[in-house]
Formats: structure tokens, C-alpha cells, sequence
């Protein structure tokens, strides 16, 4: 039975039968532009075929009732439209359900009766392949039909951020609430951030194929150790802006960038700001090769990617520098790096179809040498962005 139909068995279990209108949301990997999305740079992600389904069913009421199917035991989250919506430690995983209908509601939408939602999915949590925005889009998406608000998926993602940064806490950029929502089969995402500009860039690898790999390695205080970059970066930009007339990061070159360094009076803030405005002009640099059909170009930038996430900006770990580099020891793998927030997570790597076999005998084992740990690999599908399925 493929997960849909087991969600919807679940979601008649626990909400008795009847019928439910079925929704699906990407997750998404980022190829190369990471921690450049809050700092006005570019990005180059991809929505997946994994992610997240969700039922829902209206009710006559204002109660709004959750449940994940992924979640162990079959509890239900309730809360209600009847209050004013607040973050609830106690409610769990739901908060990112119930902060987009808060949010939706505080830009005026009307919501005028509750329902029954149920989730499941195939996206590995916490591991840099956006779970979070997955289920925010979801939610949106799932009211927008709902409840005719007319919203584009822009529009969505933008509501969807807002309540991760406010309602969870959590200070992401744009990056991957966008590409949940605007993801197109066999494509990336060119985003420019600061004006929300994206172009379609159709992934053609000829004979090569993009694996992920899943470290299994979560660290805690991810979401503090973000904020503190968010923060760090934003200090470094205040500085510049004492030497060029600049509202964010990515509007400066390399060369400008290098000339003007000096000027950023802490070390560590001077490290993050050289990440964000060299990883732009890489991911730059990365789309115009990839356009040229130049993959052994987009695999090195892919590799400085990874050298400067783990050295100037600081989010990757030794677990997960373990696995890039028994990947990059593969003459096959043309480029290989963490992927998403870090500190643990995914890796991605373009890799050559005849050097597959072997990233799959020699990857996993050389990592478990290194770590101890089970590294899991993923063949990325890529995928259109959220939408509605059949009524079941
Ligand atoms: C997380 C955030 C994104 C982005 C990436 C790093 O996934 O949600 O906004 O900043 O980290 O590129």
C-alpha cells in the first residue's frame, strides 16, 4: 500500500470514515548557494519527489485536530479558532501546522470553521531536506484550497517563513518555503532572494546523477546555532555598509568584498561575511556552468561550497566532513557538500552513473569507519512543488 493510502486508512481511524481532499508538499535539496538566502544572495535548490502527504476534512466547528502518522501512538493535537492561537511546546511537531494558520489569519485571511488534518511522509526529519517548510506549505496550501483564499505559492511560502521565523522561532531565510512551493519537475530554482526573482534552470546531468546522503548526525541547538550566524552576518553588513552603499551581502563582488574585509572589526563576523558573499557569486558561477552543460565547473564550486561552510561559516561538523570526504575520494563524484542549515544533516554530490556502484559499496563503509555511523543514500527525484491530489 503506498503511503497515500496508508494516510488515508490512518487518518479514517483516528477521525472516523468520510471523506478527505489529499495534498502533497515537497521537501527540497539545495544544490549549491547555502546561507546565502538571509543575505540577499542567490540559491539553487530543487524540490524532491519525497515529502510530505496531508488529508483534510472540514469540520462544523472551530476545532482544528492534527495528527502525524509518523509520530508514534495515534494522539491527537487539538487546538481552536474559538482563541487566540499560541506557540504550545506541549503541541509538538504541530506548531508548524498550527503557526501557519495563525499567520494566515493575523495577514486577514478568514478561516470560518476548523478541521481534521493527518500527515505523513518520506523526508528524513532534521536533515537539511526542509521537513519544517514541507509542512508549512502543506498547511498553506491545504487552507488556500480549502478555503478559496486565492494566494499564490509565493504568497504562501512568504506566510510560511513568517511563521517559522515567529512563531517557531526559527530565523530562515526564504530558501526553502519558496522552493516547496514553486518546485517544477526535472528543474532548479536560480533565486535571487533579494527580489525574489526566479528562473527555471532544467537539470540535464547527461550521464550523472545527484545522490544525497544522510549523516544521521543531529546536533541540538541548530536552531540557536543559525540565529547566532543570521546574527553574525547581519553585523558584518553593518559594518560595510560604513564603507559601500549596500542593504544586504550578496550585492557585493568578490574583489569589493576583499578591498573593504578590514573594516569588519570582528574576526569571526569578518569569516561569516566572506562566506556569504563568495558562496553567491559561486552559485552564480554554478548555473552558468551548469547552462554550458560544465558539471566538472559546478562540481569544484561545489566542493569550495563545502570548504567554506566548514571553515569560514562554521555549520558543518566532523561527521559530516567524514562523509564529503570519502565521497570527494571518488574519481566519479564531481562534486560533493553538506546541503541545507547544517550541523549535521545531508550531504549532496553530483555523481557519475558509472561511479554510482561504487559510491554506494565505498561511501557508507568508509564513513562507518570514520564515525561508527550508518550514512543512508537517497537517489533525488526531482519534483513539482506543493499541490492538491485527488478527493479521496
Ligand atoms: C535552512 C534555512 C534556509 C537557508 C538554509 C541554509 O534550510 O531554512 O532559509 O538559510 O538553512 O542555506
Amino acid at each position: 500500500m503506498n503511503l497515500l493510502e496508508q494516510l488515508k486508512q490512518h487518518a479514517k481511524s483516528i477521525f472516523g470514515d468520510g471523506e478527505f481532499d489529499a495534498f502533497f508538499s515537497p521537501g527540497r535539496v539545495n544544490l549549491i548557494g547555502e546561507h546565502t538566502d538571509y543575505n540577499g544572495g542567490h540559491v539553487f535548490p530543487c524540490a524532491l519527489t519525497m515529502g510530505t502527504y496531508g488529508v483534510i476534512r472540514l469540520r462544523d466547528d472551530k476545532r482544528m485536530l492534527f495528527s502525524s502518522m509518523n509520530k508514534k501512538g495515534s494522539q491527537v493535537v487539538e487546538s481552536t479558532l474559538d482563541q487566540p492561537i499560541v506557540y504550545d511546546a506541549a503541541k509538538g511537531w504541530a506548531n508548524y501546522l498550527i503557526g501557519v494558520v495563525a499567520k494566515l489569519m493575523e495577514r486577514g485571511c478568514v478561516i470560518p470553521c476548523g478541521f481534521e488534518v493527518a500527515i505523513t511522509g518520506d523526508i528524513p526529519n532534521g536533515a537539511g531536506l526542509s521537513s519544517s517548510a514541507s509542512i508549512e506549505v502543506l498547511m498553506g496550501t491545504m487552507l488556500n484550497t480549502e478555503f478559496s483564499l486565492g494566494l499564490t505559492p509565493t504568497e504562501i511560502a512568504l506566510i510560511s517563513q513568517k511563521s517559522e521565523n515567529e512563531f517557531n522561532g526559527m530565523n530562515c531565510g526564504i530558501m526553502d518555503q519558496f522552493a516547496v512551493a514553486n518546485g517544477k519537475k526535472d528543474h532548479a530554482m536560480f533565486l535571487d532572494t533579494n527580489t525574489l526573482e526566479c528562473a527555471y534552470a532544467p537539470v540535464k546531468l547527461d550521464d550523472a546523477i545527484i545522490l544525497i546522503t544522510n549523516s544521521n548526525v543531529k546536533h541540538s541547538l541548530v536552531t540557536s546555532a543559525y540565529n547566532d550566524r543570521r546574527r553574525e552576518s547581519s553585523e558584518a553588513l553593518e559594518d560595510l555598509k560604513k564603507v559601500y552603499p549596500i542593504t544586504s551581502l550578496g550585492m557585493l563582488s568578490e574583489e569589493e568584498f576583499d578591498r573593504a574585509a578590514d573594516q569588519i572589526a570582528d574576526p569571526v563576523n569578518r569569516k561569516r561575511a566572506k562566506h556569504a558573499v563568495y558562496e553567491n557569486q559561486r552559485t552564480i558561477k554554478a548555473v552558468a556552468a551548469l547552462e554550458k552543460g560544465d558539471l566538472e565547473t559546478f562540481g569544484k564550486l561545489m566542493n569550495a561550497s563545502h570548504i567554506s561552510l566548514r571553515d569560514d561559516y562554521e555549520v558543518s561538523c566532523p561527521e559530516v566532513d567524514a562523509l564529503v570526504e570519502a565521497q570527494w575520494k571518488i574519481p566519479g563524484v564531481l562534486g560533493a557538500r553538506i546541503t541545507g542549515g547544517g550541523f549535521g544533516g545531508c550531504t549532496v554530490a553530483i555523481v557519475r552513473k558509472d561511479a554510482v556502484e561504487q559510491f554506494r559499496r565505498e561511501v557508507p563503509a568508509a564513513y562507518k569507519k570514520a564515525t561508527g555511523l550508518e550514512a543512508v543514500i537517497y537517489e533525488a527525484g526531482i519534483g513539482d512543488g506543493a499541490r492538491a491530489l485527488e478527493a479521496l
